[in-house]
C-alpha cells in the first residue's frame, strides 16, 4: 500500500479555506481570557467545532462544559461562536456568570431577522440541520413561531399558521445550492415568501464552497482539513463530491488513507472555516513524504474581513 501511495503529485490548495473572521474572533476571546482572567476559564460548548483547537485551549487552561450547570457561580463563561438561545443567556444571568460572548456577528445577525419577522407576525421557516447547536440558539429565539426545515421533502410538506405571512433564515454553513433548492419548494408553496435581506449563508461558507469546487473540477482527489461535527466542513467534501471528485473529511494528517492516494496525481486541498492552517501543513508534509510535489494554489476570492472583539476583551 505504501508503494502505491508514493509517487510525483501535484497539490491544488483551494483559497480562500481555513479560519473564518468568526473563528478568529472566537479563538482570540478564549485566548486573551486565559491571560488576563483567573483560570479556569469556562467555554459553554465547543468554542468552535473543530478539535485540535478544542484541544489546545484546554491544553492552556481552558474547560469546555456542554450546559451552565456545570459552571461554578461567578465563574467566566464564554458563549461558542455558534450562539446560543436567549434561554442559555437567561440562566446565566441568573446564575450571577461573567459572560463573554463569542457568537460570531452573522450567527448574531439571524437571531435578529428572526425576532424582526417574528414581531411583524410571520412564521419562520428554519433551513437547516437538527441538532446543530447554531440551529438550536436560532430556534431557541422564537420557538414557537420558528419551524425547522431540514431538506427539500420538509419544504414539502411543512404547515404554517398562516401562509401569507411566512419567512425563511439559515444556518450560516449551509451548502448554497442545496439551500436554493429548499427556498424555491418554499417560494411555489408560499409566494409571499420573505427572506433575509442579505443572504444568511455567510461570506466565509460561500468563499470556501466557491474555492473547493474550482479545486474539485482540476483534481482525482480531494481532501478538506476539519472535524467530523464542522457543518462547514462536511458540506465542503460534498461540494467536492457532486463535482464528480472523490473527496473526504480528515481530522488531521493521520487519517488520510494510503489507499486514496493511490491512483491520486492531483490532490485538492481545503480546510473548513474551523479548521487550523497547521492541519492543512501536515496534510501538506505527508504527502511530500511520499514523493515530489508541486504546489499550486487556485484563488477564487481573496478575503479581507474582521471582527471586532467584544468589550470584556478588548478593554484588557
Ligand atoms: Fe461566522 Fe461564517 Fe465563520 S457565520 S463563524 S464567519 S463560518
Amino acid at each position: 500500500r505504501w508503494a502505491a501511495a508514493t509517487g510525483d503529485r501535484r497539490l491544488v490548495m483551494a483559497s480562500p479555506r481555513s479560519f473564518c473572521a468568526g473563528v478568529e474572533r472566537a479563538i482570540r476571546i478564549v485566548d486573551s481570557l486565559l491571560q488576563t482572567r483567573q483560570a479556569p476559564v469556562y467555554v459553554r460548548k465547543q468554542i468552535v467545532h473543530n478539535s485540535r483547537v478544542v484541544h489546545g485551549l484546554e491544553g492552556r487552561g481552558a474547560v469546555f462544559v456542554d450546559e451552565l450547570a456545570e459552571v461554578p457561580d461567578g465563574a467566566t463563561v464564554v458563549f461558542s461562536a455558534h450562539g446560543v438561545a436567549p434561554a442559555v443567556r437567561a440562566d446565566a444571568a441568573l446564575r450571577g456568570l461573567d459572560v463573554v460572548d463569542a457568537t460570531c456577528p452573522l450567527v448574531a445577525k439571524v437571531h435578529t431577522e428572526a425576532k424582526r419577522f417574528v414581531r411583524d407576525g410571520h412564521t419562520v421557516l428554519l433551513i437547516g440541520h437538527a441538532g446543530h447547536e447554531e440551529v438550536e440558539g436560532t430556534l431557541g429565539e422564537e420557538p414557537a413561531d420558528t419551524v425547522l426545515v431540514q431538506s427539500v421533502h420538509d419544504a414539502e410538506r411543512v404547515q404554517v399558521r398562516d401562509p401569507e405571512r411566512v419567512a425563511y433564515l439559515m444556518q450560516t454553513t449551509l451548502a448554497a445550492d442545496e439551500a436554493a433548492d429548499v427556498v424555491s419548494v418554499l417560494r411555489e408553496r408560499f409566494p409571499s415568501l420573505r427572506g433575509p435581506d442579505s443572504d444568511d449563508i455567510c461570506y466565509a461558507t460561500t468563499n470556501r464552497q466557491h474555492a473547493v469546487r474550482a479545486v474539485a473540477r482540476q483534481s482525482d482527489l480531494v481532501l478538506v482539513a476539519g472535524s467530523e461535527n464542522s457543518s462547514n466542513s462536511r458540506r465542503l467534501v460534498e461540494v467536492a463530491q457532486r463535482e464528480g471528485t472523490e473527496a473526504h473529511l480528515v481530522d488531521d494528517a493521520g487519517q488520510v488513507s494510503l489507499d486514496w492516494l493511490a491512483r491520486a496525481r492531483t490532490i485538492g486541498i481545503s480546510a473548513g472555516a474551523s479548521a487550523p492552517a497547521e492541519v492543512v501543513d501536515e496534510i501538506v508534509a505527508a504527502l511530500g513524504a511520499l514523493g515530489r510535489i508541486r504546489i499550486d494554489t487556485h484563488e477564487t476570492t481573496t478575503e479581507k474581513i474582521n471582527f471586532t472583539l467584544p468589550k470584556e476583551v478588548r478593554q484588557q
